[in-house]
């Protein structure tokens, strides 16, 4: 395993993610713990894209829990059908959110987070866990963000 990442300072994301996702599925391949797999995930998402809060909420039993994440402390419980996290449980599919502010429902663990970008990630169909991006800018996240870390959402994928 790497002992550092390799950082590239690229301006366009594409490209940071391109340099970053090799390095994570180095990171995790060969371990088998899946929390410990999400904690250095969250944690090479966090320095290689410079993102505000990275993590996973994970489902246990009829709500989502704090998983690893690397950030601002976070909302520990969210119930299905609540906030972003909450709908993409119940949908099933990944949701970019522009502006927070106009998300119905939206639970606010940071007055700082202004777009977020949840993405499942599915077990036998069904939804075990997610990842949760914020930005404290309006609009951080389009199909760019979406592609990439879904590369990574398939390797969790793999873990299950
Ligand atoms: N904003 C999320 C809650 C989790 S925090 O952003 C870390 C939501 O509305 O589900």
């Amino acid at each position: 395993m790497a002992e550092e990442l390799l950082i590239n300072n690229a301006q366009d994301k594409q490209s940071k993610y391109d340099s970053l996702i090799p390095q994570i599925e180095a990171l995790v391949i060969g371990e088998s713990d899946l929390i410990a797999n999400l904690a250095n995930i969250s944690a090479a998402l966090k320095e290689g894209m410079g993102f505000f809060w990275v993590g996973f909420y994970l489902v246990k039993n009829d709500e989502l829990v704090l998983g690893p994440f690397q950030g601002t402390i976070a909302c520990t419980r969210i119930k299905k059908g609540k906030g972003v996290c909450g709908k993409v449980w119940e949908n099933k599919t990944p949701i970019i959110v522009k502006d927070v502010d106009e998300f119905p429902g939206h639970i606010a663990c940071s007055n700082n987070a202004k777009s977020e970008i949840v993405l499942p990630v599915l077990k036998d169909g069904e939804v075990a866990l997610m990842m949760d991006v914020d930005s404290d800018q309006l609009n951080d996240f389009n199909e760019v963000d979406r592609s990439s870390l879904q590369k990574v959402i398939d390797m969790i994928e793999k873990m299950l």
